[in-house]
């Protein structure tokens, strides 16, 4: 059966949530405080880039089942169930900022308004979901409410792709309540369409998926720091990371994903959610020393390719270097803790010319950075006149960049190549000086 669904929050989580969950066929309504996004939400235009999300968005509002509403209270009045999707950033001192869930239990005390499920899509800390119905219960009688934990694994990038088609779904839920019972009822009816193409459904205690998300990310950021450090290994001994890599991935126990050698992770996730679980560890009395470590060596990792390009030119001052790629991923415009700005942030610190090429992160990038570099629309417009050539991220489209034109473009011979995502042979015989990650 349909429900009447209210997401809060319409960034990336929320927004591609609103529109696949109303693609199932329930009734949503995505709510935001910023009243500009919910505007350009309710004309069908895209907030952020994402493949195939403005078709989906459109096809939604028109058929009716899809708004958006600056309304969170009443829209959360007239709903059945009620995602959060709010950010939960880094706070001072490592820690989850729950600020904004905060301020959306707030609302939805106040909202609610007949039996209510309240999911959490938000990453947050163990024990919220358990606070968030201790909060809940002291403005609505028990058994008028119950909380469910449901974590979002969706990467960006490939965002709506995850969320029609996910490895798992996780749900938590009050397994020693009746409420928590009638919840589960009612998540069945919410992601039916996902049931059917038999996606596994993890169903378990609040705290389990509350940490499966932390355990997860933490482990994927533990094997990006682990190839990237033994692509530094490869690199001093004389060895190539990408026959290591292939290899090791041969093994099913390892798998070749995210074996692959860079300038360390950046992203909304991996960053404050490997600090997030350490905090926790604190709160708890277990030392976290491995994920610990992860965080020191990621930090390590984007520092190494900012001096492996000054070591590359003997100095910065007065050199001019084009970065190409500034997204913290391909196919996503989130900069978000990227690597790419600790990268440029260097450059600019050691007096070099910075010129940037993104096919989608260039507006985001220069909110923070504005005129201290210069952005360019065409890849060898971003080329023209530099002495080394940066990749930071790896977009398709960097893969088969035409050397010779870059070469007769530019003003010097370096490629210091950060995804090791060009032909490096061909960059040699066209005479450039090039510098990889662990080859
Ligand atoms: N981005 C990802 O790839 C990803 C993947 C999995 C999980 N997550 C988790 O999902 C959560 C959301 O992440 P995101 O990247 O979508 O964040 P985001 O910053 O893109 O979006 C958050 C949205 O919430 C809105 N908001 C904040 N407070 C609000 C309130 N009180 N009421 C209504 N709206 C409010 C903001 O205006 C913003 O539009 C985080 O906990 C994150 O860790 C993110």
């Amino acid at each position: 059966m349909a429900q009447d669904i209210t997401v809060i929050g319409t960034g990336y989580v929320g927004l591609v949530s609103a529109v696949g969950l109303s693609d199932f066929g329930n009734r949503v309504t995505g709510v935001d405080i910023d009243a500009e996004k919910i505007e350009r939400l309710s004309r069908g235009e895209p907030v952020i880039y994402e493949l195939g999300l403005e078709d989906y968005l459109q096809r939604n509002l028109e058929s009716g089942r899809l708004t958006f509403s600056t309304d969170i209270r009443g829209s959360i009045s007239r709903s059945d169930i009620v995602f959060i999707a709010v950010g939960t950033p880094e706070s001072g001192d490592g820690s989850a900022d729950m600020s904004f869930i905060h301020h959306a239990i707030e609302d939805i005390s106040h909202g609610m308004n007949g039996f209510t499920v309240v999911v959490t899509k938000s990453t947050v800390p163990v024990g919220t979901n358990r606070w968030i119905a201790e909060e809940l219960r002291k403005r609505a009688p028990e058994g008028k409410f119950a909380v469910v934990s449901n974590p979002e694994f969706l990467r960006e990038g490939k965002a709506v792709q995850d969320f029609f088609h996910p490895d798992r779904l996780v749900i938590g839920y009050d397994t020693e309540r009746p409420e928590g019972a009638r919840a589960r009822k009612l998540m069945e009816d919410v992601y039916r369409a996902l049931y059917l193409i038999e996606t596994p459904i993890v169903w378990c205690n609040l705290e389990t998926a509350e940490l499966i998300k932390y355990a997860s990310n933490a482990f994927l950021a533990t094997k990006i720091t682990f190839i990237n450090q033994m692509a530094n290994l490869a690199e001093a001994c004389g060895a190539d990371i990408h026959a290591i890599a292939k290899t090791m991935g041969m093994d099913g126990r390892i798998s070749p994903k995210f074996l692959h050698p860079g300038p360390g992770y950046g992203g909304s996730c991996f960053p404050k959610d490997t600090k997030a679980i350490v905090s926790t560890g604190e709160e708890f009395g277990v030392e976290m020393s491995v994920i610990r470590e992860v965080i020191r060596a990621n930090d390590a990792q984007k520092v190494r390719v900012a001096e492996k390009i000054e070591n590359s030119l003997g100095e910065l001052r007065g050199k001019t270097i084009a970065v190409l790629g500034l997204a913290f991923k391909a196919e996503t415009d989130d900069i978000r803790e990227s690597p790419a700005i600790r990268i440029v942030e260097h450059l600019l610190d050691g007096g070099a010319h910075v010129r940037t090429h993104d096919p989608e992160a260039m507006d985001n990038f220069k909110s923070l950075f504005g005129d201290r570099l210069s952005y360019h629309n065409d890849p060898f417009e971003a080329i023209e006149g530099s002495d080394c050539l940066v990749i930071l991220t790896e977009w398709n489209e960097f893969r088969n960049l035409d050397l010779t034109k870059a070469k007769s473009l530019m003003a010097g011979n370096w490629i210091v190549d950060a995804r090791n995502t060009l032909d490096r042979e061909q960059a040699k015989e066209l005479g450039f000086s090039y510098a990889g990650i662990g080859r």
